[in-house]
């Protein structure tokens, strides 16, 4: 099965910040694939803006390394890295500063889709849609793309909002949220919504429990001081697993259009019980295999911040009462992986006198590695002997399933970036969203801070703190092991 390449409207793209680790990691290298695909038009134009004194030769060796550092090697054609990079050019521009402006007003074109990128520090939001605008360089039609963190709490979140909305309205901006534009993600509401399976199962009634785990094995090592001002509940939970947690638990939105879409996340959000101190456990890995404990990374050896965190989740609403949503995420785990397992209630009455090999239904959302579905079914145990029962796996890796074009799943960015040049704001949240999110979490932080709460040790290379592990044995269930 071959993907069909529908080329998005050419565009002129302005990166600020193009000279940063997000750009040169992952924006550039992605733009370069999308351009490699053929779903950028060779008329559009990527502009990059940062303070440093570049050129344009300047700016396109520095891309160039990028993409031969970020790019795999079968997506490297020599004669397309140089007409891609013929589509690059450079402007020195200070977000606070007032040179630069005009050349880059000279640059973007009339009747060209015009997308603005801010990968710079949150702090210069403000400036630049104000400086885009007291320039004349935004029009009513200029998207805005900025990037995660939005806002540290729900004030500072607020803020941001504001500060944007004084120069855009909402259908010009797209808060990123990569998480969102992973292939598997999106299949979830696939999943649910494209098949009659599962939907009728999809509530308290049928399922038992739902785990959503994201598993890190590395460390905070070389970004430890700005880590620690987050920790993994601002950094992993209030967004990526929120997200996750919705696309899960939203009911069926009446068209997949932006607006249908987020109006039903942002009900799950606001449907989500306070978490009561009981229900949350907080890590900070030690020392191990050669590598220092969070406290030697984030250089404070008093900081009280989470490299770990599980929580019992509840929601309040018809469907989903009585059906906690596990969640955890940390650093320095045993492996990685991120899934989401819904585990389905026992069958109202056996028939089988084989209680023993009785095992739940579960459903396994594999985000990485190897994304793909897993289905745990009972059949009966092969052979002669009876009727005895054992559960078996429909196992389904989508890059096998799909073949050649399922090999070649887009990067998160790639996806999001061609969405934004669509005009396609699905996969990006919406202000309130954020503002409902922040409205949930802060309590539980300032929680923390209130009782001076400190996360437990727990070993590096492990699954986590052994209290999380309670979380779920005091409810009769088990968190699955992690593992790749
Ligand atoms: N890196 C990631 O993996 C990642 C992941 C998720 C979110 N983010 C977010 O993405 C944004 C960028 O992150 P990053 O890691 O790329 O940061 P970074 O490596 O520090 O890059 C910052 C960029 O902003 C430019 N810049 C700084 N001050 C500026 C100013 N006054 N005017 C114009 N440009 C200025 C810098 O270039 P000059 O010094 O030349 O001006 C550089 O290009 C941040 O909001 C970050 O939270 C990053």
């Amino acid at each position: 099965m071959v993907s069909r390449v529908i080329p998005v409207d050419v565009f002129d793209l302005v990166v600020f910040g193009g000279t940063g680790d997000l750009a040169q990691r992952k924006i550039i290298p992605g733009l370069y694939r999308r351009y490699w695909g053929g779903h950028i038009p060779p008329e559009s134009c990527i502009i990059g803006a940062a303070r440093s004194d570049l050129d344009d030769a300047g700016y396109r060796a520095l891309a160039r390394e990028a993409i031969i550092e970020y790019v795999a090697e079968d997506k490297r054609d020599p004669e397309i890295i140089e007409a891609f990079l013929a589509r690059l050019s450079y402007v020195a521009i200070d977000a606070k500063g007032t040179g630069g402006w005009d050349k880059l007003k000279a640059r973007v074109r009339k009747g060209t889709v015009r997308a603005f990128y801010f990968s710079v520090a949150p702090s210069l939001f403000g400036d630049l849609a104000e400086r885009l605008h007291l320039h004349g360089i935004a029009n009513p039609e200029s998207r805005i793309v900025v990037e995660k963190p939005f806002g540290r709490d729900l004030e500072s979140a607020k803020a941001l909002n504001a500060v944007l909305a004084q120069h855009f309205t909402e259908a010009q901006i797209y808060r990123i949220d990569h998480y969102l534009g992973k292939e598997t993600v999106q299949n979830l509401m696939a999943v649910r919504f494209a098949n009659i399976l599962f939907e009728p199962l999809w509530k308290s009634e049928y399922v038992d429990h739902v785990q959503i785990t994201v598993a890190e094995t590395v460390s905070v090592d070389g970004r430890g001081s700005y880590y620690d001002r987050a920790g993994a509940m601002r950094d992993m939970v209030q967004n990526h697993m929120m997200q996750l947690l919705c696309l899960i638990a939203m009911e069926p939105p009446y068209h997949f259009d932006p607006d249908a879409v987020r109006d039903e996340k942002l009900k799950v959000i606001r449907a989500l019980d306070p978490v009561s101190p009981d229900d949350i456990v907080r890590g900070q890995y030690l020392a191990g295999n050669g590598q220092g404990s969070y406290l030697e990374h984030c250089e404070d050896p008093a900081s009280k911040t989470e490299s770990y965190i599980a929580l019992k989740v509840n929601i309040s609403n018809w469907r989903w009462k009585g059906t906690p949503f596990y969640l955890r995420t940390g650093k320095r785990l045993r492996a990685r992986t991120s899934e989401i397992a819904i585990t389905f209630r026992e069958p109202p009455h056996s028939i089988f006198d084989d209680a023993e090999g009785w095992r739940e239904n579960v459903l396994v959302i594999r985000l990485q590695p190897n994304e793909g579905m897993n289905l745990k079914v009972m059949i009966k145990e092969p052979g002669p002997g009876g009727m005895r029962l054992t559960q078996v796996p429909l196992d389904m890796s989508f890059a096998e399933a799909l073949g050649e074009s399922g090999a070649d799943i887009p990067d998160a960015y790639e996806r999001l970036i061609m969405d934004v040049i669509r005009g396609n704001q699905t996969l990006f949240m919406r202000g309130d969203e954020v503002e409902a999110a922040w409205s949930w979490t802060d309590p539980i932080i300032e929680g923390w801070e209130e009782r001076g709460d400190k996360p437990m040790p727990y070993d590096a290379g492990s699954s986590g703190p052994e209290d999380a592990l309670m979380l779920m044995h005091r409810d009769g269930r088990r968190w699955r092991e992690i593992r790749e």
